[in-house]
């Protein structure tokens, strides 16, 4: 039989990408989701795609009866958990929903898989987990930092409580992902980013506007000490971070302990420089104005992906005109999303 996998939030953005590519690879995928970010309607897409579906469980990782159960009746050998919430601003305001979900869940999801005696899993973390770093690019040997917000706080625990696990009992084999600034979509156009309401991250933001959902643009500060005053961040297809979900877990399997590996390409780009990459991709114009910088942000931020490199023998492939193109795609087919009103 083929492994099975169990993969928390496998509706949403990142989850959904990584479901397919393990589809495609031949895995068998369970996905447990709330749906409480997502919809369904991802999965029917990634059948379409792929002539495969997963496994579909609408339920929540806090639910312990539930994914005891999950485990019980599969045989599942590893689990890729993505479930939690992601945005920062909402994090600020509803602290305890995010400790809850993403703290809470994952002490449940790995007391319930300790049980099952599954012991491999690989973990959404941030890049945020470093705060904000002297300099630049960002290694895993940096020291974690002081997150800016309850979001990044419970990212940071959870890496701290996972490494409190694996020390505890050796069984455990865990990989910490830090994702640098995850775009794009499936070159399908049929699965992509879905933000529910006002897009909290730039492209997001930039595509609709683009597309004439959304005004301008505000461009949160162009004072930083970069090459054009506009922050600058790793940006990377999710198609690449699929990739490297896949290439954690061969090398995992193999292994015990956690080891840390950052997901990113090594280049930063500005705002400004994203602008007109998406510009160029959609032809049409981005209308924007520099406003005060948004609190919390740090002026600069890009990865040394070379551990992953060495170590996984995994690169991000795709180039920031693949990334605009298919962000710009998937937003042109699916002007509102799943959701087709
Ligand atoms: P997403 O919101 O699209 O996906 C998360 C999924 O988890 C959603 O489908 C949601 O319905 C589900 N979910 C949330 N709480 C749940 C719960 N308690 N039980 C079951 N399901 C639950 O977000 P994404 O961008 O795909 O992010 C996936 C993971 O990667 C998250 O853990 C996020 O923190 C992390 N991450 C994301 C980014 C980013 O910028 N997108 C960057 C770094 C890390
Ligand atoms: C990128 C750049 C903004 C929106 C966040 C989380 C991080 C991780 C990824 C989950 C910055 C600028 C943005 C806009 C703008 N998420 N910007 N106008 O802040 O790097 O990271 O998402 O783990 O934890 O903090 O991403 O896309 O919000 O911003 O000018 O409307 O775009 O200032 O320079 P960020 P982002």
């Amino acid at each position: 039989m083929a492994h099975q996998i169990l993969v928390t939030g496998g509706a949403g953005y990142i989850g959904s990408h990584t479901t397919l590519a393990l589809l495609e690879a031949g895995f068998e995928v369970i996905v447990l989701d709330n749906l409480c970010n997502s919809s369904a309607e991802s999965l029917r897409r990634v059948k379409l795609i792929c002539g495969k579906a997963p496994t579909f469980i609408h339920g929540d990782i806090r639910d312990r009866i539930l994914i005891d159960k999950v485990f019980a009746e599969n045989k599942i050998s590893a689990v890729l958990h993505f479930a939690g919430l992601k945005a920062v601003g909402e994090s600020v305001r509803e602290p305890l929903d995010y400790y809850d979900n993403n703290v809470t869940g994952s002490v449940t999801l790995c007391q319930a898989m300790s049980q099952a005696g599954v012991y491999t899993l690989v973990f959404s973390s941030s890049a945020t987990v470093y705060g904000e770093p002297l300099q630049m690019p960002i290694s895993e040997e940096f020291p974690t930092g002081v997150p800016t917000n309850p979001y990044g706080r419970s990212k940071l625990m959870v890496e701290e409580l996972l490494q409190d696990l694996a020390k505890s009992d050796p069984r455990w084999s865990i990989a910490l992902l830090r994702y640098f600034n995850p775009v794009g979509a499936h070159p399908s156009g049929m699965i992509g980013e879905d933000p529910n309401g006002l897009p909290n991250n730039l492209l997001p933001y930039v595509s609709q506007v683009a597309i004439g959902k959304l005004k301008e643009l505000s461009v949160f500060g162009d004072d930083y000490p970069t090459q054009d005053g506009t922050g600058v961040r790793d940006y990377i297809h999710v198609q690449d971070l699929a990739e490297g979900h896949m290439s954690a877990l061969r090398a995992i399997v193999q292994k015990t302990g956690v080891d840390i590996w950052n997901l990113g390409t090594g280049t930063g780009y500005s705002v400004l420089e994203m602008i007109r990459a998406f510009e160029k991709a959609s032809d049409r114009t981005v209308a924007y104005q520099v406003v005060e910088r948004r609190s919390g942000d740090i002026a600069e931020c890009w990865a040394d992906p070379s551990k992953a490199a060495h170590e996984l023998e995994w690169k991000a492939k795709n180039s920031l005109e693949a990334m605009m193109n298919d962000t710009w795609r998937w937003q042109v087919n699916n002007p509102n999303g799943y959701v087709n009103d």
